[in-house]
């Protein structure tokens, strides 16, 4: 399955292609469309988010609700555009004083804006902001609930919650079960313990009011997964590799960690594995899962837990040091109307990207062009996984 998405964030609005993906799946618009507004959510979003109200039109590949093996596309349209008709018109347009005046031209360190303006050199910093913006992610988030609606029908699912905002730590990752989920769902920072929920929305707050910004750390896990998917056979084929790959695309996050990650290095092997054990009619299983269900470029059969860190967001109301791109001046990084935080919508993100990931290599084991194939394979080789 392959994918791109087009899109400005304050153009007519967003969208996606979806390429190889299975006939004979019944597309629920509504849980597209659910997915969307989860990733809308948050604590720390910005106004923009409350202009939105994010829903997916499908042009393509779907007919009479089900998918029919053609590329998919769709678009999801940006309410906030009537606003913006003039800034982002397509056609030309003579500069006016008006139009000067609007220019963007105090790049923001941390954001596309210096770099983008040095390759694409445009006369307004806006040319860049638009398409950077992570207002592409719900494309992208679209996607992977088109990845996700496959995977629940093999049983697989994908959680997320988030672990960390600005200084506030959750101090143990959460057990994942129907309360912790419905918690997690309600928060509306994501986190799975009250308490901790409650510090970082306060960590916010305090954000806001000094004109700051801040990231953090989610936790986005696949329950469910067959052993076998991805190999060590070439550096691409590694699931892992490609899971940290999508995750690092993510605007903002910068670093990854599978399982244990960032606290493998101060183990011993023996304190550190995962020692296998084996029950009949279950087959070869696991009691613990520091690996994060991946070893060797391949899926061990345990759940796979990913981590991934965010920065914090590089648009401030109190700004940083900038240079004007035409006087070349000294000045204060442009304002743009931005979220404080969003880690929790990260979270979503990660989800999507998750899902996508796994069923690339879920594909790639078991048939690309007909669901019905494709369960029938995978059910075929769970048998094999049990007996084994
Ligand atoms: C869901 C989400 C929302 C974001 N919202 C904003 C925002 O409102 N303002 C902003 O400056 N950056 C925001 N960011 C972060 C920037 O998009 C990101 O830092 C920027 O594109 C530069 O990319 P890099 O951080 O990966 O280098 C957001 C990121 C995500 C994932």
């Amino acid at each position: 399955m392959r994918y791109l998405t087009a899109g400005e964030s304050h153009g007519k609005g967003l969208a996606g292609i979806i390429d190889d993906y299975p006939s004979g799946v019944s597309i629920g618009i509504d849980f597209l469309n659910e997915e969307l507004a989860r990733r809308q959510k948050g604590f720390g979003r910005g106004k923009r988010m409350s202009i939105e109200k994010d829903a997916i039109e499908i042009i393509s590949g779907v007919r009479k609700g089900k998918s029919i093996g053609s590329p998919i596309s769709f678009i999801i349209q940006n309410k906030d555009w009537c606003s913006w008709k003039e800034i982002m018109d397509i056609n030309p347009t003579r500069s006016n004083d008006k139009d000067l005046k609007n220019r963007l031209l105090n790049p923001r360190p941390g954001h596309a804006d210096l770099p983008g303006f040095l390759k694409y050199r445009p006369d307004d910093i806006r040319d860049i902001i638009e398409r950077s913006s992570a207002r592409e992610t719900a494309a992208r988030v679209c996607i992977g609930g088109f990845a996700k609606i496959i995977l629940k029908l093999m049983g697989i699912n994908v959680f997320s919650y988030v672990s960390q905002i600005g200084k506030i730590i959750l101090n143990k990752d959460a057990v994942l079960n129907d309360i912790i989920l419905t918690e997690i769902e309600r928060s509306e920072v994501r986190c799975p313990d009250k308490n901790t929920g409650k510090k970082m929305r306060e960590e916010i707050i305090k954000a806001k009011k000094q004109g700051d910004s801040l990231g953090g750390k989610f936790k986005v896990i696949a329950t469910g997964v067959p052993a076998g998917l991805g190999s060590y056979s070439q550096w691409d084929r590694r699931i892992d590799g490609r899971i940290a790959c999508a995750f690092m695309s993510i605007p903002s996050v910068k670093a990854v960690e599978i399982g244990d990650g960032s606290n493998v290095s101060g183990k011993t092997g023996t304190k550190f594995h995962d020692e296998i054990h084996y029950k009949s009619g279950t087959g070869f299983y696991r009691k613990t899962n520091r690996a994060g269900g991946v070893e060797g470029g391949i899926t061990n059969g345990e759940s796979i837990v990913i981590g991934a860190w965010m920065k914090p967001i590089p648009t401030t109301a109190i700004g940083l040091h900038t240079v004007n791109i035409r006087t070349k001046k000294s000045d204060k990084s442009l304002k743009e109307r931005s979220d404080i935080c969003a880690v929790p919508s990260a979270s979503i993100v990660g989800e999507a990207v998750l899902s996508i990931e796994i069923l690339n290599f879920i594909q790639e084991k078991f048939g690309r062009d007909n669901m019905e194939e494709i369960l029938e394979n995978f059910n075929c080789y769970k048998k094999y996984l049990e007996k084994v």
